[in-house]
């Protein structure tokens, strides 16, 4: 029988022989004060015999990267220390050469971005769907992917985001289907779905539809420490030499045990539990749905967001409650839930509140939150006003790369004076969240009166160094 956690079992038996600690790291398994990070520093160690070694596992974590490529189904499975951010900028590193084109959709997450720089990677962008009501991105068709795979064959290969930040699914069995008729792989971000492995109740996952490459956040939605995520690879792709390389030059020659020992364990406990964990999260997800749709003037999103094209499949634990219906607006009600209630949601917006929910909520935190809800709308009846939708311009042609604009010098103009100059920074609007103007696109005439407009609309703007958009950072 295989030793079910052996990186956490060698941790604990080094700790046990109480060694004199002559080896890094610095606290010696001692020297912090503060008793509840002591505990965790017990067993904070570094690549001793017996421990292995990430960067070329031969040991303990060859074996537990193993186990969890059973788990998730993988043909090969890496543990990452730095996040789900370190296994998207390994996957474009790895595969893309400078110049490469990448099909992607233009609202990923800020990761995708780090990758096309690292890479020099050209992007050709996704159109993305929005529900319109909410005014939030959701999903990438397998008839754009085909669209845009027809009309630029020179596209090396295709990475998207599935599920997303609310919880929905694209059809990745048919876009893997369509990647692979035009022998390009498809890799798939799956920062938010690392649970979906572990129940039918959640959408099916990437790799299992058939994705070559995908990445875990696996600290989003397991029990796992801050960073812990993974990259699983099919076993078209497995043990891909560029990428084991470039896994390993991004990453840290001294990564966490302790992280490393949580994936481990967040593994075998979902192994053993779960699929009932998530069978009773799934049947409270269906129960609090309905209850919160009685509330006036509230609504859990679902119908609506399946209802876009593209959308297929929700995570049951992501619940999007619509405040469209209600005399508050989702800022205020984020601010209501956390200052009366003690509940802090995962995400506010104009049109609703998003909250997540993990396997270790119970039926008294979903209560909770229900009713919260419930005395909340009962305080503030009414219907609110409708918020006005934010339209986005064409994109703007792009003149430099990702790349190129990153490693060129920029200068901070006045707005007025940035026609025909070239963006070096990111403008996106919230809601949709999908940016209007990245590093290296040109600032023409429609674009410049689209900033002016929305500089004056008081839209929520990300990216800029000036939100108030009175100046513009361009390239020199
Ligand atoms: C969709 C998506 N992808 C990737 C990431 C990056 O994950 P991490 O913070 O683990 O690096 C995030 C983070 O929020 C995300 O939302």
């Amino acid at each position: 029988m295989p030793e079910p956690t052996p990186i956490y079992t060698a941790l604990q038996q080094y700790a046990g022989k109480n060694f004199l600690r002559l080896h890094m790291p610095g606290h010696a398994g001692k020297g912090i004060k503060q008793q509840e990070l002591c505990r965790l520093a017990t067993l904070d160690l570094t690549e001793i015999p017996g421990l292995d070694d990430l960067h070329l596992p031969t040991g303990v974590i060859k074996e537990s990267q193993e186990l969890l490529a059973r788990a998730f189904g993988a043909g090969k499975s890496y543990f990452l220390v730095n996040g789900a951010t370190s296994g998207i900028h390994a996957l474009f590193l790895a595969l893309n050469k400078e110049g490469n084109k990448v099909l992607l959709p233009r609202n990923a997450h800020r990761s995708f971005y780090g990758g096309l720089v690292l890479s020099g990677a050209v992007p050709v962008y996704l159109p993305v769907q929005v529900e319109s009501e909410l005014g939030i991105a959701l999903a990438v068709t397998a008839e754009d992917v085909t669209r845009l795979l027809l009309s630029n064959p020179d596209i090396n290969n295709v990475f998207i985001s599935s599920p997303s930040y609310y919880g929905t699914g694209c059809d990745i069995a048919a876009i893997a289907g369509i990647t692979s008729s035009h022998n390009k792989l498809l890799l798939v971000d799956e920062a938010h779905g690392a649970h979906f492995a572990f129940s039918q109740r959640c959408p099916r996952t990437a790799l299992g539809s058939g994705a070559d490459g995908v990445v875990n956040g696996l600290h989003k939605t397991l029990p796992v420490l801050n960073q812990g995520a993974c990259l699983h690879l099919s076993a078209r792709l497995a043990g891909d030499l560029r990428i084991e390389k470039t896994l390993s030059l991004l990453t840290t020659t001294s990564p966490s045990y302790p992280i490393l020992a949580s994936i481990e364990l967040a593994r075998q406990f979902m192994e053993e539990n779960g699929e009932s964990l998530l069978e009773k999260s799934w049947q409270l997800s269906r129960e609090y749905r309905q209850k919160i749709n009685a509330i006036a003037g509230l609504s859990c999103c679902e119908q609506e967001l399946q209802a876009v094209t593209g959308v297929t499949g929700l995570d049951p634990l992501k619940m999007l409650v619509s405040v469209r219906g209600s005399a508050l607006n989702g800022y205020q009600l984020a601010a209501l839930l956390r200052e009366g209630y003690g509940i802090q949601v995962e995400l506010e917006d104009t049109n609703f509140v998003l909250a997540m929910f993990s396997v270790f909520h119970d039926r008294n935190d979903w209560e909770k939150f229900y009713q919260a809800l419930q005395v909340i709308a009962a305080t503030y009846p009414g219907r609110g006003r409708t918020w006005p939708k934010v339209e986005l311009p064409p994109l703007p042609p792009m003149l430099l790369t990702p790349r190129q604009a990153f490693m060129a010098s920029s200068l901070k103009v006045p707005l007025k004076d940035a026609l025909n100059r070239v963006a070096a920074e990111m403008i996106a609007v919230y809601p949709p969240g999908i940016p209007c103007l990245l590093p290296g696109e040109l600032i023409n005439q429609e674009m410049l009166d689209y900033i002016i407009y929305l500089g004056k609309s008081g839209a929520r703007i990300q990216g800029p160094r000036d939100p108030s958009l009175q100046h513009i950072n361009v390239i020199d």
